[in-house]
C-alpha cells in the first residue's frame, strides 16, 4: 500500500523517465542530421533503456494497488552547438535525475515505506552507472577531440560502445580506444 506522497513521486518519476527517453531520442535525431551515425546509434538505444526505467516504475506502482498518472510530458531541446554540448547536457540531465531518485529514496525512507525503499536501490545503482557512462564519453570526448578527425573518430568509438552495450546487455562503458 502506497501512500499519496509516494504515489506522486513515483508518477513524477515515470514522467522523469519519459522525458530522458524523448530526450535521448531528440539528440539521436540531432546527431543522425549530423552525419553522427554512432552517437544517433547510441542515443537511440539509450532512448529505449530510459523507457524501461520508466516501465519498471509503471509495474511497480500496478502491482502495489495503484494507479498511475501519466502527466504531460515537456518537449526537449531540438537545437545543440555540438556532439561536446549533447553529451555535456545529458551528463548534467543525469546528475538532476540522481538528484531526484535520492529524493524519492529518503522520502520513502522517511515514511517507513522500506518496500518502495527496496525497490528504489535497482535506481540508485544505475545512477551511479549511468554518470559513470556519460562522464567516460565526455573523457572520451576531451582525449580524441570533437573536431575534424577526431569527431570521426569518436562517433566510431560510440558506434562500437553502441555494439558492446547490445551484446552485454548495457553495461560497462567498454571503450575500445
Ligand atoms: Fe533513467
Ligand atoms: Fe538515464
Amino acid at each position: 500500500m502506497l501512500s499519496n506522497k509516494i504515489i506522486d513521486k513515483l508518477n513524477e518519476q515515470i514522467n522523469c523517465e519519459f522525458y530522458s527517453s524523448n530526450l535521448y531520442l531528440q539528440m539521436s535525431s540531432w546527431c543522425d542530421n549530423q552525419g553522427l551515425e554512432g552517437c544517433a546509434m547510441f542515443l537511440a538505444n539509450h532512448s529505449k533503456e530510459e523507457m524501461g526505467h520508466m516501465n519498471r516504475l509503471f509495474s511497480y506502482v500496478n502491482e502495489c494497488g495503484s494507479m498511475v498518472k501519466l502527466g504531460d510530458i515537456k518537449a526537449p531541446p531540438t537545437e545543440y552547438a555540438s556532439v561536446t554540448e549533447v553529451f555535456e547536457e545529458i551528463y548534467k540531465h543525469e546528475l538532476f535525475v540522481t538528484k531526484l531518485i535520492n529524493e524519492l529514496v529518503e522520502a520513502a525512507f522517511s515514511e517507513k515505506d522500506f518496500s518502495t525503499f527496496n525497490f528504489l536501490q535497482w535506481y540508485v545503482g544505475e545512477q551511479h552507472e549511468e554518470e559513470k557512462l556519460f562522464k567516460a564519453i565526455i573523457d572520451k570526448i576531451k582525449i580524441i577531440g570533437a573536431d575534424g578527425r577526431g569527431l570521426f573518430h569518436f562517433d566510431e568509438q560510440m558506434k562500437q560502445l553502441y555494439a558492446g552495450r547490445q551484446l552485454d546487455g548495457a553495461g560497462e562503458p567498454g571503450f575500445n580506444g
